[in-house]
C-alpha cells in the first residue's frame, strides 16, 4: 500500500516535469475585407500578451498558451 502510494507521488511528480500542456486559444480577427480590416492591428497585442504570459511559467503553471484565429471578412 505505501509502495503503491509512493509510485503515484513519484510518477505524478515525474509528469509534473513533463513539456508544457498546449492550451490553444482561437480568436475571429477581420483580416480582410472593406469595413474594418483591423485584425492584423490586434494580432501583434495578443501575440505579445501571449508571449508575455508563457514568459512567466508560474502564471499559468505547466500550460504554454497558443493562438490561432479565423478570418472573419467583414463586409
Ligand atoms: C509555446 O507556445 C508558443 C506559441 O505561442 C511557441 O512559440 C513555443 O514554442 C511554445 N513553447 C513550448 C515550450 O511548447
Amino acid at each position: 500500500m505505501i509502495v503503491a502510494i509512493l509510485f503515484a507521488h513519484v510518477a505524478g511528480c515525474l509528469a509534473l516535469e513533463g513539456e508544457p500542456r498546449e492550451l490553444r486559444l482561437l480568436g475571429m480577427l477581420p483580416m480582410t475585407g472593406t469595413a474594418w480590416p483591423g485584425g492584423s492591428a490586434c494580432l501583434v497585442p495578443i501575440q505579445m500578451a501571449l508571449a508575455d504570459v508563457n514568459a512567466y511559467p508560474n502564471l499559468l503553471h505547466r500550460y504554454n498558451l497558443t493562438y490561432k484565429y479565423i478570418d472573419t471578412m467583414v463586409c
